[in-house]
């Protein structure tokens, strides 16, 4: 693996996910295998899980993590291939990101949308520019489009606690929209749908409002169901997350309540757990009483993060050492 942008990047997501779920019985079983080298994480936008997760998991590998917030501490980063850059951008990608390639070994960057220009975001401008520019290894923490290390987590979390099927039966997964206040990006939906697509291990539903349709390059495989009481029928898990409109984009043209999962809307499943990838609006996304009550596992899945991205820069490291997975 030469960097971690989407779920193509992986060749085997279940030996990643077992790769993953080692770390998490043992963390420093590799402790030295990131000595001497060093990673930058390089914030555009706000975090919590993504940001310490990250700086631990490269800490269990004896890896040195700098966080950079470069919104808040570095030049205002220009993207446009031959921009005259007589306006408020300082510093083009160009000059830095060779810069930043040159005193750190894998690079991780979180960028999120516009949700102004779909073409732009859609373009992957900003993480593509860092890639082309680094010359290192680039992770994505979040891009204007998807979120791979929570849809590894994701996987990780379905797999440790999944429920025994019958043989031939497989779990039933739905991803159901769910109402917010502000239009927020498709990322962590795109993301989640194009993994458990390549995953391939599970009966895959999407259910949204009219007129929230994700990218279909994402969504391809899995079925769409616009009553939500219909699709969330015998679920073993429900992931729930709002996201903006694609077709029109970056609108908010419903912000039904009915869609909120409710105890009500549960007892429809197969009392599935339900997983939500954080920050999460209380009483708007998702009711006190999904979200307290015993078949939430999204703590469970956030306290994941930490061995996706053990999992992903200890394979990244062992490539960068010339090894071969
Ligand atoms: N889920 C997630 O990416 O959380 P943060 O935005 O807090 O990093």
């Amino acid at each position: 693996m030469k960097q971690f942008i989407s779920v193509n990047d992986v060749p085997d997501i279940n030996a990643l996910v077992k790769k993953a779920l080692a770390y998490k019985a043992n963390p420093f079983v590799d402790k030295t295998l990131g000595a001497g080298k060093r990673i930058g994480l390089l914030f555009l936008n706000p975090s919590l899980r993504t940001r310490l997760s990250t700086q631990i998991a490269a800490s269990n590998l004896g890896m040195e993590a700098i966080v950079f917030n470069v919104d808040k501490e570095g030049w205002a980063l220009e993207f446009e291939e031959g921009a005259i850059m007589s306006g408020n951008t300082v510093e083009h990608i160009k000059d830095a990101a060779p810069i930043l390639g040159n005193y750190f070994d894998v690079l991780a960057i979180r960028t999120f949308p516009s949700l102004k220009n779909k073409e732009d975001d859609y373009s992957e401008m900003f993480v593509n520019q860092f890639i082309k520019y680094a010359g290192v290894p680039v992770v994505s923490l979040e891009s204007a489009t998807l979120h791979p290390l929570q849809s590894l987590t994701d996987i990780i979390t379905i797999q440790e606690s999944a429920k025994l099927k019958s043989q031939g039966s497989k779990l039933k997964i739905v991803l159901s929209w769910a109402p917010h206040i502000k239009p927020l990006p498709q990322c962590v939906a795109n993301s989640f749908a194009q993994w458990v697509n390549a995953w391939g291990e599970a009966d895959f539903v999407i259910t949204h409002p009219e007129d929230y349709e994700l990218d279909e390059q994402f969504t391809k495989g899995a079925t769409i169901i616009k009553n939500q009481d219909e699709a969330l029928k015998d679920a073993d898990y429900v992931y729930v997350k709002n996201w903006s409109t694609y077709t029109d984009y970056g609108k908010i043209y419903e912000n039904d309540p009915e869609w909120m999962l409710t105890n009500e809307k549960l007892a429809l499943t197969n009392s599935a757990k339900v997983m939500h990838c954080l920050p999460v609006r209380r009483n708007v996304e998702l009711s006190d009483e999904i979200l307290d009550g015993p078949n939430s596992i999204i703590t469970q899945e956030a306290g994941n993060r930490v061995w996706a991205a053990q999992a992903v820069l200890a394979t990244l490291l062992t490539s960068l050492k010339g090894g071969t997975k």
